[in-house]
């Protein structure tokens, strides 16, 4: 024991050595954690029923970053029995392959979202986007009224998922060319609705 502590004074004395053994510490702890995911292909393939979002929720998606509900709403429910018994199976990093950038996020204002597609109907969805006072009436949600009568534009749209093909996602040429028509006459609201009533619905584990 008192060995030990001989040790463990020099190493704690000496500012550089302690500096080297700490770096080769966390090098190790990094290594370990991160080279399983680049060997194990398996965990980075989507599970079944994972797709690339289609252009109404690619579009959604873009709003949902674009307002900020991230800073409020996490989308990753950690594998502790409190949170699977509220918020359902826990999530998966191959969940995630087709969220660039992904949304887990660290801020619980409000509850995860993860699995939050199907708890409501659309129109609940609607309303308290529009008014989540009138639904939680201590909610400090704001309200987001503009969505509903912003366009969303097809071409944008289209415009991404080319991009996202770029990187790899498997977009066939029909997706590309019927984007711009599938979020025709839509606003930032349905297609924001559309883009929460997917999360979680087709993901592993999940309703
Ligand atoms: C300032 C923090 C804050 C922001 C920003 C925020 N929310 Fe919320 N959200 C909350 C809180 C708190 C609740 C719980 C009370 C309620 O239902 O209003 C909530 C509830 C929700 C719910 C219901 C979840 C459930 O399981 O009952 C959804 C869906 C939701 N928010 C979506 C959004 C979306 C989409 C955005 C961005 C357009 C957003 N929120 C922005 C705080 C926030």
């Amino acid at each position: 024991m008192a060995g030990g502590y001989k040790y463990f004074e020099a190493v704690e004395k000496n500012a550089a050595l302690l500096g080297v053994l700490t770096l080769f510490a966390v090098t190790l702890g990094g290594l370990s954690e991160i080279t399983p995911l680049f060997v194990e292909a398996h965990t980075l393939a989507p599970p079944p029923g994972v797709k690339p979002y289609d252009a109404q929720r690619l579009a959604g998606r873009d709003i949902y970053v674009r307002e900020g509900c991230y800073l409020c709403h996490s989308q990753m429910i950690r594998a502790l029995r409190a949170e699977t018994q509220r918020y359902g199976p826990h999530s998966t990093a191959a969940e995630s392959v087709y969220d660039r950038p992904f949304q887990w996020g660290s801020k619980r204002t409000g509850p995860d979202l993860a699995r939050v597609g199907g708890k409501y109907s659309d129109d609940w969805q609607r309303l308290h986007l529009l008014n989540p006072q009138a639904f939680v009436p201590d909610s400090n949600m704001p309200a987001y009224p503009w969505l509903a009568n912003a366009a969303v534009d097809g071409n944008d749209v289209a415009a991404r998922m080319r991009t996202l093909r770029k990187l790899g996602e498997p977009y066939t040429d029909e997706d590309l060319a019927g984007a711009a028509k599938a979020v025709a006459g839509k606003s930032e609201l349905d297609v924001l609705v559309a883009y929460l009533q997917g999360l979680g619905v087709s993901k592993e584990g999940a309703k």
